[in-house]
């Protein structure tokens, strides 16, 4: 075991600066990282910013704080780069409920609709799909396709909120998030009887229930701008904790509260400063796609880009 594992905080925030330079690194993270690991970053952002800048930047490498399929979207978008995974063992329950075999069979049964992939899932759904897409572009990313029938892979939750806005007949794979289940509408009624007035946000992976007490349901990035433009200063936000501390940061005169205990994804907590550190270090943890996949994964993600080229 290196001897840089007894390193204060500090002293570590300043050698990942040294080395961000030294490599010509930008660091990414999700809204969902340790307060720490956010504070670190060039960018905090929701998977479809975090994709875009992945796309856009010019560094040589990308330390992205997050997990599995995230990290593997940026390789997709960025071959050349060297895209690292601090934590290599931080993956996706959603992004596991669906194989490439069931995804198969799933698509015979279908054989007029199109495959529209959620970002959370592995690289090789990506290939097989028609089209990706994020929390914030589902709706338009569903209704530019041709087709009139849309096999939404893997959250059956965001499908069916989908469903509420399109036209289009959506054909619902039955994943789910568990950090999102865990959310209860009798905490959010309590919620809102202790603070009147306050607005409820909610991320589309949740319950049914859940949508249906919401005041808006936005992906994460879009959260933070609904709060910053509402005029309510008390908001219950409905997604995985690590997003209170990006709007508390963002709108220190605001209160954000969590409906729920436990809303807390086990993956993206797994990322600490240490393994940002030794990721830079080391170069440790590079994601590696075989190519023939990734080029198939990019066109769905490119046809999402393409889809809806603006935020
Ligand atoms: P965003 O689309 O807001 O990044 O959310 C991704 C996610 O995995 C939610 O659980």
């Amino acid at each position: 075991m290196s001897l840089d594992i007894f390193l204060d905080d500090n002293e570590l925030i300043a050698r990942i600066k040294d080395l961000k330079k030294e490599r010509n690194a930008i660091i990414l993270a999700h809204s969902y990282e340790r307060p720490e690991v956010q504070d670190i970053a060039d960018y905090v952002g929701d998977s479809l910013e975090l994709s875009r800048l992945a796309a856009k930047t010019d560094a040589d490498v990308i330390v992205f704080c997050s997990v599995h399929f995230m990290a593997e979207t940026a390789k997709i978008l960025s071959p050349q780069k060297t895209v690292l995974l601090p934590a290599a063992e931080a993956g996706c329950p959603l992004a596991d409920m669906i194989t490439p075999a069931q995804l198969e069979v799933e698509k015979a049964k279908h054989p007029n609709a199109a495959v529209v992939a959620y970002v959370n899932c592995s690289a090789e759904i990506k290939a097989m799909a028609d089209v990706c897409c994020t929390s914030a572009n589902a709706v338009q990313v569903v209704d530019a396709m041709p087709q009139d029938e849309i096999l939404f892979v893997p959250d059956q939750h965001l499908g069916r909120w989908v469903q509420t806005q399109t036209n289009k007949k959506m054909i619902l794979w039955a994943g789910c998030c568990p950090t999102h289940q865990r959310m209860k509408a009798k905490d959010i009624l309590e919620l809102k009887k202790e603070h009147p007035g306050c607005e409820v946000v909610v991320h589309p992976e949740s319950n049914e229930d859940i949508c249906n007490l919401a005041d808006a349901i936005l992906s994460t990035s879009q959260m933070l701008r609904y709060c910053q433009a509402s005029s309510a200063k008390t908001f219950i936000i409905g997604t995985e904790m690590g997003m209170l501390h990006r709007l508390r940061t963002a709108m220190p005169d605001k209160t954000f509260l969590q409906p729920s205990k436990g809303l807390i994804c086990p993956n993206m907590k797994m990322t600490q400063l240490e393994d940002v550190y030794e990721a830079l270090k080391e170069l440790k943890n590079p994601i590696e796609i075989p190519e023939p996949i990734r080029i198939k994964a990019l066109a769905s993600l490119n046809g999402m880009l393409a889809a809806v080229p603006t935020k």
